[in-house]
């Protein structure tokens, strides 16, 4: 049985419907993951979950420990990992679930490389296709079987928060190309690459960005798009082969 990790994002701290084994701390040379690993068994699939944003949601976006996470995901056996993010619609109205297949950083100040030069080893990994098209593939095949629309690419643009974004920003970014604006994906995606692992995202778009919907991005408008996504993302894992 292969095992998939699954790192959780805003509104999805906890995975409801799986049949948890046991939690582990690992520690890693780059310190605390976001939280203890829960290993678990969903149907066919053994899983290692983990909330990015920590157990009770506490850790912003440019304070995660990226690599921790990531290492500690190789270190207990995981080959892929599927990445779920809340994003900004740019291009894709808010309930849209969207398997990007480009991002663009526009992060910064992050620890973002397992390739320091610390032990004198200098490495710069392919990076053409940022995600895994075996995994999205197998996300895509996930969401027809459980009936879910979904959106089989785009261009995931990463801001470094925690603010939302200027109405000016979201239009640079949507002259850029991109569809969806999120937080987190990078450095994940890259890092993942740098240890070999299979990585993949999926975004639920949970507000229009910044300029692109009638007024503030509220709180309250936020979360009603959040429950919806959270339920499709339960049904989604429950359809993966
Ligand atoms: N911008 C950036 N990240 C986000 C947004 C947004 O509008 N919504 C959810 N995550």
């Amino acid at each position: 049985m292969r095992k998939i990790g699954i790192i959780g994002g805003t509104g999805f701290t906890r995975m409801k419907q799986l049949e948890i084994i046991h939690r582990e701390v690992v520690n890693t040379p780059y310190g605390e993951a976001s939280a203890p690993l829960t290993h678990g068994r969903l149907g066919n699939l053994e899983l290692l979950f983990l909330p990015r944003h920590g157990s009770g949601h506490n850790i912003p976006p440019h304070r995660i420990n990226y690599r921790a996470n990531i290492w500690a995901m190789k270190e207990l056996g995981v080959e892929q990992i599927i990445g779920f993010a809340t994003v900004g619609g740019i291009t894709q109205p808010p309930q849209a679930m969207v398997i990007p297949d480009q991002l663009i950083d526009y992060s910064w100040s992050r620890e973002q490389t397992f390739f320091d030069g610390e032990d004198g080893q200098v490495s710069h990994v392919d990076f053409t296709e940022p995600f895994c098209g075996e995994l999205r593939q197998i996300l895509t095949n996930a969401a027809l079987g459980a009936g879910i629309d979904i959106v089989t690419e785009g261009v995931y643009g990463v801001t470094q928060g925690p603010r939302l974004e200027t109405a000016a920003e979201i239009n640079r970014m949507q002259a850029d190309g991109c569809d969806v604006v999120g937080m987190t994906a990078l450095p994940e995606a890259a890092l993942a690459r740098e240890k070999g692992l299979c990585y993949a995202t999926c975004a639920i778009v949970v507000n229009w960005a910044a300029g692109k919907g009638d007024g503030a991005i509220t709180q309250e408008l936020i979360d009603a798009h959040l429950e919806i996504g959270t339920a499709s993302i339960g049904s989604l894992l429950q359809h993966i082969k």
